[in-house]
């Protein structure tokens, strides 16, 4: 579904992507975690086509990207949903405007389908309907996260979704909600997602499959966890303040996914 092979990118004279390669199959949820300015937020930029690799390429559905005219990456972008870290809604409109922007825009059908639309999708994410009529300076950063991927969500089904730090700053009733829907998302859809972080217990909850960046470069793809054995002093370092909740984390799902 998504294939980057031997991608290298630089900003400015600045070497920020080095020869990165990995393929994410269809319904595989993987997180992308490192250190802040490893390059993880750039990665998502290149796999929208918002940058393109200085070399090596970037394969949407075997389709490189980099080749693709502006319309017809366009096209490519319709199929993934993506959350900004912000949530990035426009504040001027309700909730409901806000979730049904996208069909409104780009989209025939009429405005009560539209209405009914936004409703399902609202109570997927777990929203009360009514909130649709509240402006997104009224919600809680949880909620307003929320908003986001009902709103990404609906846009034509995507078969990508993509987040940027979808739990960051939320409290724990709040993140335990947003990594459910990350969840409730993959499986039945058959969605391909990618979650950045640098919440390493948070990605816990939603992938089996980690991918670290560390100045560009990726220095493990594996299981959380083979991650957690690592002998690499980098992710060693990285891993220190989750440690011993983490463990103690993953050997309870051991427990959970043993007695299923
Ligand atoms: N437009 C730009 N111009 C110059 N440098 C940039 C630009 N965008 C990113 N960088 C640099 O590239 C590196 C990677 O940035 P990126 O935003 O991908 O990091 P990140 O892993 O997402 O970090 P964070 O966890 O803080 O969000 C950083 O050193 C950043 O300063
Ligand atoms: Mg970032």
């Amino acid at each position: 579904m998504i294939v980057l092979e031997n991608v290298d990118f630089y900003i400015e004279g600045h070497h920020i992507i080095r020869d990165v390669s990995f393929a994410i199959d269809e319904g595989e949820t993987v997180a992308i975690i490192g250190e802040s300015g490893s390059g993880k937020s750039t990665l998502l930029k290149l796999i929208l086509g918002l940058y393109t690799p200085t070399s090596g390429s970037v394969l949407i559905d075997g389709v490189d990207i980099s080749k693709l005219n502006a319309k017809e990456i366009r096209e490519v972008r319709k199929q993934i949903g993506m959350v900004f870290q912000d949530g990035a809604l426009f504040d001027s409109l309700t909730v409901g405007e806000n979730v049904g922007y996208y069909l409104m825009e780009h989209s025939n059908l009429k405005l009560a389908d539209i209405e009914e639309e936004v409703v399902s999708m609202l109570d997927f994410v777990g929203l009360d309907p009514e909130l649709r009529d509240s402006f997104p300076d009224e919600l809680s950063g949880g909620m307003q996260r929320r908003v986001a991927i009902a709103r990404a969500l609906i846009s034509t089904r995507p078969r990508i979704m993509m987040y940027d730090e979808p739990t960051t700053g939320l409290d724990p009733r709040m993140l335990a909600r947003v990594s459910n829907i990350i969840l409730k998302i993959s499986e039945p859809r058959n969605v391909s997602q990618i979650i950045v972080t640098h919440q390493i217990a948070d990605a816990f909850h939603m992938a089996k499959r980690f991918i670290m960046i560390d100045s560009g470069r990726i220095i493990f793809d594996g299981g959380g966890n083979k991650l957690l054995k690592s002998q690499n002093e980098n992710i060693i370092k990285f891993l220190r303040p989750f440690n011993a909740s983490l463990t103690r984390h993953y050997e309870m799902l051991e427990e959970v996914n043993n007695k299923r």
